[in-house]
């Protein structure tokens, strides 16, 4: 994963990345903060740098009778050890994880995306439950939608808070009827060399992207299966169709556009949990353990680099903290080359 916008508001350098900087005014205006920070265009030159970058916010499909989703009460804040403050669309849409188009960083996967299909879609849920099923987009958008407004922690240090729309991944789960033997679940994501540039363009890694859970962490209540993004369908640059969205772990543990789920007795290995110095099967944001190569101590802003201090599991603690009873709550000593973080 790419660790250098990590590493340089590490050190206290610029990051900004272009996208960002050209849609800087719009943002601002957004949180309502008004001009500050921002200098005033002085000069022909500056004002056009200034100018609004395109939008990338298209809605692949329309389900009018679905988004917007009612607001969950329950999750209309994110926890008080997070700042306050939401990010704006356009600014989570526009810088992106998503290697199966956009490999090796985060960046403007938006531009990379057009020729992904993502309606008809179908996922299969098999493995150890008493009715495997194929769900098609009807299927899926049949289940009670609510939004819930999460915060969300990139590994790579970058965070943002949004609201998605969706539905607890228990219930579709439950609907496949999980026998005891299944305790853990492995999510595999859609493999299309030809709508996916970014597959063929890094062919060393080990397609699909492929992710897992614990079955009690995948039946928590915070666990969501989203198929919406700020009251509309999820943008395929979010992983339209459907993704997961598990706000208590990094990231790289929310997997995008899912055509299978797999109920299972062992633990799965993911994808990257196989590459070298990352992070294992677990994943919880913690700033007490170290990535190999950088401090989780601080998070910040996508909007505004602005940084704080993160919170153990997120600030999601009174959620999923009894699930770990092992989890370090203090500092731990950064990992040697070659071994791996739970
Ligand atoms: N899912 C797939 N299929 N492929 C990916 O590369 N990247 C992950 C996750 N899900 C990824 C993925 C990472 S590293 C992050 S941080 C989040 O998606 C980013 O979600 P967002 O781009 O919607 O903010």
């Amino acid at each position: 994963m790419n660790w250098k916008n990590a590493t340089a508001a590490r050190n206290g350098l610029t990051v900004t990345p272009k996208e960002i900087f050209l849609d800087r005014r719009k943002f601002v205006s957004a949180l309502g903060l008004g001009a500050v920070g921002v200098a005033a265009a002085s000069t022909p030159a500056l004002a056009a740098a200034q100018a609004p970058a395109r939008v990338p916010v298209e809605v692949p499909f329309s389900r009018p009778d679905t988004f917007p989703a009612k607001l969950n009460s329950k999750f209309s804040k994110v926890p008080s050890t997070i700042p306050a403050g939401q990010t704006p669309r356009e600014i989570a849409a526009q810088h992106n994880n998503f290697y199966e188009f956009l490999p090796g960083r985060g960046g403007p996967v938006w531009k990379h995306v057009e020729d992904f299909e993502v309606e008809p879609w179908q996922v299969k849920i098999v493995g150890e439950c008493n009715k495997p099923t194929t769900f098609d987009l009807d299927d899926v958008f049949a289940f009670a939608h609510e939004e819930r407004i999460y915060h969300f922690r990139c590994v790579e240090r970058w965070a943002m808070t949004v609201p998605w729309s969706g539905f607890p991944l228990a219930k579709l789960l439950n609907k496949v009827e999980p026998t005891s033997k299944a305790k853990f679940v492995r999510f595999t994501t859609a493999n299309r060399p030809k709508q996916m540039p970014g597959i063929e363009a890094a062919s060393h890694y080990n397609w699909p992207y492929v992710e897992g859970l614990r079955m009690d962490e995948a039946m928590n209540e915070l666990a969501m299966v989203a198929t919406g993004i700020y009251g509309e369908p999820l943008l395929k640059q979010h992983g339209s169709p459907l993704r997961i969205v598990v706000p208590w772990k990094y990231g790289f543990k929310n997997p995008k556009s899912i055509v299978k789920i797999e109920l299972l007795e062992k633990e799965p290995s993911t994808f990257w949990q196989v590459q070298p110095h990352e992070y294992g099967f677990l994943s919880n944001i913690n700033p007490n353990i170290p990535h190999p190569r950088w401090s989780q101590a601080e998070s910040y802003w996508l909007h505004n680099q602005e940084r704080f201090d993160t919170p153990i599991y997120n600030g999601y603690g009174d959620f999923v903290a009894g699930l770990y009873p092992d989890e370090p709550t203090t500092p731990q000593k950064p990992l040697k080359a070659g071994q791996v973080a739970r």
